[in-house]
């Protein structure tokens, strides 16, 4: 398999990538929020964000380096050119559009709570009903993200608490100083998959994208806004990636879906 020949990309119009030069591009990810993204002590990034990125870069003939940056320093970091792109289940939201630029939409997950079994959060069947129960529960939520904005605007009655990662919020959780958090589903899963978690389970009302604009149209990967060219090849590739089975592959590798 032959991809495009220099030639054949300045024929099209576009130049060749500036990153190009140094051979590389730069992720930007979190790190610690599985199964999108996970690393270990030595750095090393595994998860369905890092088979994206490594895919994309495949694609794009540029060897992958992950840097680390917690959630809600992404954005600032991208722009002040720590890295090249974020990849870090980060949804396309209205807010961060006037920060940065997204590539068209790899993924989308819904959304759910998990509450204590027996509890009457976790016997909720539909919004109305989930919206009465959380009103005065202390809810927990990564800062920064989309559900951290969907709770406080939607759920003005719940007691927003904000934690940096979605580890203490979990630890905060199976101790009791939280009711409930909200957070993706595939993530809220792997936390109910683990020993600590045996008292918890999903609440079944399930809150997708649609449902509030604060939640974004699906995960993108973020570009600097003067990147165009980056941002035309990236979603080349994803184009690729979708038509090619890889995006499926890592989808079922990481979620089971
Ligand atoms: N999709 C949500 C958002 O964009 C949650 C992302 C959390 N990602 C992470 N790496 N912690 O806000």
């Amino acid at each position: 398999l032959k991809l495009l020949s220099l030639a054949a990309i300045l024929a099209c119009g576009l130049s060749p990538l500036a990153h190009a030069a140094e051979g590389e591009l730069v992720i930007g990810t979190e790190g610690a929020y599985p199964p999108f993204s996970m690393a270990d002590a030595n750095g090393n990034v595994t998860g369905f964000d890092a088979d994206v990125g490594n895919a994309v870069c495949e694609k794009l003939q540029l060897k992958c380096r992950f840097v680390v940056q917690a959630f809600d320093g992404l954005i600032p970091a991208l722009n002040a050119k720590r890295f090249d792109i974020i990849i870090s289940g980060m949804s396309i939201t209205d807010e961060r559009q006037k920060q940065i630029d997204f590539s068209n939409s790899y993924a989308e997950f819904p959304n759910q709570f998990v509450a204590k079994k027996d509890s009457d959060l976790a016997a909720a069947k539909d919004f109305d009903t989930l919206k009465k129960d959380l009103s005065g529960l202390r809810v927990g939520v990564q800062s920064g993200t989309t559900h951290a904005a969907y709770v406080e605007k939607v759920m003005p009655d719940a007691q927003l608490m904000t934690y940096d990662t979605l580890d203490q919020m979990q630890i905060d959780l199976s101790s009791g100083r939280l009711d409930t958090s909200f957070a993706d589903t595939s993530a809220q899963n792997d936390f109910l998959a683990k020993p600590e978690a045996a008292d918890f389970q999903l609440v079944d009302v399930v809150i997708d994208s649609a449902s509030d604009a604060t939640l974004g149209k699906g995960l993108g990967i973020g570009i600097r806004k003067d990147e165009g060219d980056l941002k035309a090849r990236i979603n080349q590739a994803l184009c690729d990636l979708g038509e090619d089975g890889t995006l499926k592959t890592a989808s079922e590798k990481w979620f089971k879906l």
